[in-house]
């Protein structure tokens, strides 16, 4: 998307700074190019193309920083602070978006507090870009930074652009609700979010020994860290794309797990978890999930050589629990 931001006039200096970075032919090009991408599988993605990657996002300032857009409104919008703060005095900030992720809305915010912005359209996509010229309404930037740091729901520490960032999601809780009190081992949260599914295992089943969190968003993963901190049982905390497999075994594993890449529905996404969680549960182990109700999971559960059970749904969720024999 970003590979014509030197057609139109952008001088293109040495060093640029790429947040959210996603690697593509044209940056190779770049002379000194550095990325920060809070995704596993882009991360992994970048890092394999060749590229640079910095975690956490770097504090210096760049004459370039590109933005690709977060998985919100806010997270984006926050984006462009962070961009904004690490931009040197007459520096470039260029982002691209499709016009399905709000582009035209995004340029026209970002207009309004710079004052000024190029705009190429092509694909059904927008690059825009905005010179720092001393004059930007540093006040919008000031509201925007303020969208990305930590905040609270129900207690528990929750970032822009993480899953259920603004409420705890029903499904989840539905699970929660039915946990058997009994749980015990060791046991695997995939796709564990800000930790809502192993906290609620923590308070209800004394007899689980340790419970490890397998995430691809490391934000969400840094939030679970601190809404689990309190508990006195060990944990640990993955950055990882569990579509790639895990390397323990495990008594239980938890998940409500993401049917969406991107904006798209992915329901290959759901099955590759629960190949994952099969090929993880110890023999009598146990797989607790919480699905909607027109997931075709059964299917994939049997094809995997678990048995299955409804144990609840209502009028949008059902909840399956999975043995192995
Ligand atoms: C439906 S949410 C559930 C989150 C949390 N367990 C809860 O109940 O609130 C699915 C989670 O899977 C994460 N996820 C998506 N793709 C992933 C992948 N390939 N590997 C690991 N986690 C992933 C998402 O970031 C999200 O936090």
């Amino acid at each position: 998307m970003l590979a014509f931001a030197g057609d139109d006039g952008i001088s293109v200096p040495e060093r640029a700074l790429f947040i959210g970075a996603q690697p593509h032919p044209a940056l190779k090009a770049w002379p000194t190019i550095v990325g920060w991408q809070p995704w596993k599988h882009f991360a992994t993605g970048w890092e394999r193309e060749g590229f640079f990657r910095s975690d956490p996002l770097p504090l210096e300032r760049w004459p370039l920083v590109l933005v690709l857009p977060g998985k919100s409104r806010d997270e984006t919008l926050a984006w462009f602070a962070a961009a904004r703060d690490r931009l040197e005095p007459g520096g470039t900030l260029v982002a691209a978006m499709p016009n399905t992720a709000g582009a035209g809305r995004f340029e026209k915010q970002l207009k309004n507090a710079t004052g000024n912005i190029v705009s190429i359209q092509k694909h059904k996509c927008r690059a825009f870009h905005a010179y720092e010229n001393g004059a930007w309404r540093e006040e919008i930037f000031d509201e925007w930074r303020a969208l990305g740091e930590a905040r609270k729901i129900s207690g528990f520490t929750v970032k822009a652009g993480i899953f259920s960032s603004d409420h705890i999601d029903p499904g989840s809780q539905l699970l929660a609700d039915h946990l058997p009190a009994g749980l015990h081992g060791v046991v695997a949260d995939l796709g564990a979010g800000w930790g809502f599914l192993s906290d609620a295992a923590l308070k209800r089943c004394p007899e689980i020994q340790r419970i490890d969190l397998f995430e691809a968003d490391a934000r969400a993963l840094d939030c679970a860290r601190v809404n689990l901190a309190h508990h006195d049982r060990p944990i640990t905390c993955h950055w990882h794309d569990v579509t790639t497999g895990l390397s323990e075994i495990y008594d239980a594993i938890l998940m409500n797990p993401p049917f969406h890449s991107a904006q798209a529905t992915d329901i290959d996404l759901g099955r590759a978890f629960l190949k994952t969680a099969a090929a993880a549960l110890k023999r009598g182990g146990k797989l607790l999930l919480v699905a909607n109700r027109q997931l075709p999971y059964e299917a994939v559960l049997e094809a995997n050589g678990l048995t299955w059970s409804k144990i609840a749904e209502d009028k949008t969720y059902k909840i399956l629990f999975a043995g192995k024999i």
